[in-house]
């Protein structure tokens, strides 16, 4: 194929087309669901709905993994001069994330919780949002996705935790995704740790990228409100963020002893340990505070 590139004049032009489509596409406006014989599949009446707060955390999850082609497009054009391992590990990434949405989707199908119409109209406003972060390079894509595995797979735990008074099947399966986030937390993780010992510098983008850090679940337009809710009822905040995520990653990282010993990453070091402390008073008055760190969220 030759390279013959579109008219920038003919941009209006498009702009119209585009908003045709969206136009046509509100008139439409279908989802699979009704096509689907759910009736003939409900579970038994003696499975009790979810409680709100445990379908609140499910659903939550469920939107951040609804984006999964955007984090796709976003890598894969990140990565595009990488490594190509790395290449193809997104791939297989993507093949196992997949399989995430589609899970939970279906179990609150057939399960009938929730507002099914309502579920898959926040599910496209989701995708329609699209994705963006000020990532720069792969080595901060790698921190970044290892920050983001890590508290996604405890964001799981927690939320299996909180199902399973409603139905130990939901939390079973929760956990088995939380096994595939522990798999894609240590492939990145250990991306970054080779990049550590083969020169310790690299501590300084990866404290720039923790302290920046934010869920890629942001894109829900009500994300701040599901947050603030799951982390007063103790199920996903600052604390768990902290705790298990940060200090997590730190200490796997020796970030502290790797930013000590280096003079140019004092400014870093400090900044972390600002942003550390920063986490750890709003753990103390989580009920108060939106989840700055402890986005809630999943990927
Ligand atoms: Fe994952
Ligand atoms: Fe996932």
């Amino acid at each position: 194929m030759s390279d013959v590139p579109l008219l920038p004049s003919l941009e209006p032009e498009v702009a119209r087309l585009l908003a045709r489509h969206n136009e046509a596409s509100a008139r439409i406006d279908w989802s699979y669901r009704e096509f689907l014989p759910l009736e003939a599949l409900h579970a038994p009446s003696d499975t009790p709905p979810l409680s709100d707060l445990a379908y609140t955390a499910v659903e939550t999850a469920l939107l951040t993994e609804a984006n999964l082609p955007w984090y796709t497009a976003v890598l894969h054009e990140g990565l595009r001069d990488s490594l190509a391992p790395l290449q193809e590990f997104v791939r297989v990434w993507t093949s196992e994330e997949d399989q995430h949405s589609t899970l939970l989707e279906t179990y609150l199908l057939l399960t009938d919780n929730g507002d099914h119409a309502e579920r898959g109209r926040r599910r496209k406003a989701v995708l329609a949002s699209g994705w963006s972060h000020q990532l720069e390079g792969a080595f901060e894509a790698m921190v970044y996705t290892t920050i983001q595995e890590l508290a996604t797979q405890v964001f799981y735990i927690c939320t299996a935790r909180v199902c399973e008074p409603d139905d130990p099947t939901l939390a079973r399966a929760l956990r088995r995704i939380a096994k595939d986030e522990t798999r894609h937390y240590a492939f990145y993780r250990d991306v970054v740790k080779a990049h550590l010992d083969a020169d310790p510098a690299y501590v300084i983008p990866l404290v720039n990228v923790l302290v920046e850090f934010q869920m890629p679940g942001r894109v829900m337009s009500d994300f701040d409100e599901r947050s603030r809710m799951l982390a007063s009822e103790g199920v996903f905040g600052p604390e768990q963020y902290h705790n298990e995520v940060v200090e997590v990653a730190c200490s796997f990282w020796n970030v502290d002893d790797l930013a000590s010993a280096l003079p140019e990453a004092r400014v870093a070091l400090t900044r972390l340990n600002r942003y550390r402390a920063m986490l750890r008073r709003l753990a103390k008055h989580r009920s108060a505070s939106p989840a700055v760190g402890g986005r809630s969220g999943v990927g």
